[in-house]
């Protein structure tokens, strides 16, 4: 393939990767933008294989059909509420790409043109010692957020004495041997360079509460693409660099939007400590408060009276896998004539467009799902809302109490509706940690059980069965 051809095929490729991120950045044009993306890369594969220095084929087959062969099966086994862990897997794997392509430059430059063992060009050197170090902190931390997510490291912030010192100094020791790297082109630096920089990863998620980790996990997603990045100019790959630079810059905005519909800074989620769960109060420590509790007849009768509903759905309905359950619920209450709707927050559930992404597999039309914006002023007018297990998207809170760590984000204004019922097994909090005064108040009813189930009994009732 010719010199020309290449970078064509190369922009076609990073056109077809920028009209998959826009895409992908509504429910409606999801798909298309998943097409593009295979599209792109498809198309950057094929180039880079026929590039004049790709002399032989086998182990390149053979990478793909394995890493082909494990991706399909892990995506189609995957449960939705297990992405954000094997997302972080992923970039464990980006991570560790970025830190072997390094070590094969920085042992065979000749290989990549950048000079020869002993004379490598100090521009790459630099590239490379940078791509390293990203690469082999977004490992380590890609493993530390896989393990808090999947339960296997404690999702508890483990937060210890003059932790944000040792990582200052850790990281100024990184700094020197990246200098030291280039000026020297010492191999003990550059194992040094990769030693630090996994005790790097390591220390700087522990302390990060398992709650958080939809955060780190996109921050470390934005890492992962600028190590993709660094690593395309070691090899002088525009594609590389393009995607590397779509992928760092996405991931970056992708964690801002988030600290930004929790209130939080984002400073605030690196520094670590914030959540861990707690348990939920007994009906014997409620003091003075009580809960008043409903069953599905209950619901069913109160819906059915109601003219407008407005449906909250939350981290629950994910664990629950109560979408299905629920969209027929909506519609036996549709053919009743009532009116319903679905009100998504921006942070609902535990990875941005969570929520949208569960309705629109339960066929839910994307017209009646509506954003926190555009529903709030709404509430005021609803006979019934009906929040399905969420917690700290609803949280009153957020908006009165100071002291909080919610207070400030953005949350429904449910203090206005009328009967407010909640799906939830229990009174435990949600991902904050915190009690919900809304459980307490007159208008509000629990309905506790799997939301799954509720739902499914609720049907049930408002067909006439019963159960
Ligand atoms: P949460 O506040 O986490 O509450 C979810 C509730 O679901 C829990 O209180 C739990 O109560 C209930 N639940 C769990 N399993 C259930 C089941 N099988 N059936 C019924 N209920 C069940 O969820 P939310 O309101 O969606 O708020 C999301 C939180 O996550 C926010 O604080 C947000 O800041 C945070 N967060 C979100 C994101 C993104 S991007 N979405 C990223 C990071 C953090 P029980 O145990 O009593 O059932």
């Amino acid at each position: 393939m010719s010199a020309s051809l290449t970078a064509f095929a190369y922009l076609v490729a990073s056109v077809c990767f920028i009209m998959a991120l826009r895409g992908l950045s509504s429910p409606k044009s999801a798909r298309m933008g998943n097409i593009f993306g295979i599209v792109g890369m498809i198309i950057a594969i094929l180039t880079t294989v026929a590039l004049p220095s790709v002399t032989s084929f086998d182990a390149i087959v053979i990478g793909i059909a394995i890493g082909g062969a494990i991706g399909a099966v892990i995506a189609l086994k995957i449960a939705m509420t297990a992405l954000p862990q094997l997302v972080a897997a992923f970039h464990s794997l980006v991570g560790l790409a970025a830190v072997l392509v390094a070590g094969a430059a920085f042992f065979s430059p000749e290989a990549y043109g950048i000079g020869t063992v002993g004379h490598i060009h100090t521009g790459s050197l630099i590239e490379m010692s940078i791509g390293t170090a990203i690469g082999a902190i977004t490992f380590t931390g890609s493993i530390i957020a896989f393990g808090k997510l999947q339960g296997l490291v404690t999702g508890k912030p483990l937060v210890f004495k003059g932790q944000h010192m040792i990582n200052l100094g850790l990281g100024i020791a990184l700094v020197l041997v990246v200098v030291w790297l280039a000026a020297t082109e010492s191999s003990t630096a550059f194992w040094l360079l990769i030693a630090l920089s996994l005790i790097i990863g390591v220390t700087l998620i522990l302390p990060i509460g398992g709650a958080d980790m939809p955060v780190v996990v996109s921050m470390l997603n934005s890492y992962s693409g600028w190590a993709a990045a660094g690593i395309g100019f070691t090899l002088a790959n525009p594609a590389l660099i393009v995607v590397g630079a779509l992928v760092g810059s996405s991931g970056a905005i992708l964690s801002y939007i988030m600290c930004k519909g929790m209130n939080r800074s984002f400073f605030n989620v690196i520094l670590g400590g914030f959540g861990g769960e707690t348990a939920a109060p007994g009906m014997d420590d409620l003091g003075d408060r009580t809960v008043r509790q409903g069953s599905a007849e209950d619901a069913a009768f109160i819906m059915e009276q109601a003219n407008s509903v407005i449906i909250i759905p939350g981290y629950g309905m994910a664990v629950a896998q109560a979408q299905h359950a629920l969209a027929e619920m909506v519609s036996v209450l549709e053919e009743k004539g009532v009116r319903v709707r679905y009100a998504i927050h921006p942070v609902a559930g535990r990875m941005p467009g969570h929520m949208n992404v569960l309705l629109a597999e339960a066929n839910v039309p994307y017209d009646d799902v509506l954003e926190l914006d555009e529903i709030n002023s709404d509430f005021a007018s609803t006979d019934v809302t009906f929040v399905i297990g969420a917690n700290d998207v609803t949280n009153p809170a957020a908006k009165t109490d100071k002291s909080s760590p919610i207070y400030g984000m953005p949350v429904f204004n449910l203090d206005e509706s009328g009967t407010v019922l909640f799906i939830k097994r229990s009174l435990a909090s949600g991902y904050a940690g915190i009690d919900n005064p809304l459980f307490y108040k007159d208008n509000t009813m629990m309905l506790f059980d799997d939301a799954k189930k509720m739902c499914e009994n609720i049907v049930k009732s408002l067909k006439g069965g019963g159960h």
